[in-house]
């Protein structure tokens, strides 16, 4: 008799740990789609747009941009206007009010329309246009830098290339030799 209730003991032991088990899993398996939703909705922030990397990315294009102008590169100048529209439409478009400053905004009056006025004289291949149009864009980075509490980000005329190893003349177009 004795041998039967602890043959029914253990089975019902048995019956609870695998209950208990289960229970386990399928608690584990709950939390972890939990988790992803919380991160989800954490991470969605962090998909935004970041203004410091599209700086970062006009910085260089006027960089590249400079020394196109230098060897009269047209082609060229044209495709670096081209990035620099897309990359300042991203963040004019994408509704970024920091402190109360609308840099969307101000990306059109700062941003675009002064590097559609730069488009305009590179159209008319006038370097001396061009130049000045060049220098009327810096002003306009600065000036925007003014309004939006950056004032000591203050960009100027390049010196050197924040590349080395571009031809910014394109003079290796039509050669087959990379040197
Ligand atoms: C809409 C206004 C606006 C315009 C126009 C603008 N900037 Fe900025 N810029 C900002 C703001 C705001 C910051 C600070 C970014 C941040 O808060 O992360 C900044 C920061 C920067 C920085 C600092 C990031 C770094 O890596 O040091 C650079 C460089 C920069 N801008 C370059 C430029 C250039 C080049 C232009 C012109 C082609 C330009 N900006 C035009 C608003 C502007």
């Amino acid at each position: 008799m004795n041998k039967v209730i602890s043959a029914i003991v253990l089975l019902a032991l048995i019956a609870a740990i695998g209950y208990n088990y289960l229970r386990i899993r399928s608690l584990e398996s709950k939390n972890q789609q939990l988790r992803r939703v919380v991160y989800g909705i954490i991470d969605e922030p962090e998909e935004a747009i970041e203004v410091a990397d599209i700086m970062t990315k006009l910085q260089r294009y006027m960089n590249k941009m400079w020394f196109a102008q230098l060897h009269s590169n047209w082609p060229l100048i044209e495709f670096y206007i081209e990035e620099m529209e897309e990359t300042m439409e991203v963040l004019s478009t994408s509704g970024v009010i920091e402190d109360n400053i609308d840099i969307s905004g101000l990306m059109v009056k700062f941003g675009l329309n002064p590097l559609g006025k730069y488009k305009h004289t590179v159209e008319k291949r006038n370097l001396e246009e061009v130049t000045e149009s060049y220098t009327n864009l810096v002003s306009n980075c600065n000036n925007c830098h003014k309004l939006s509490d950056h004032p000591f980000v203050v960009i100027i005329k390049p010196v050197t290339p924040v590349y080395d190893n571009q031809d910014y003349a394109g003079s290796k177009i039509t050669s087959d030799d990379p040197d």
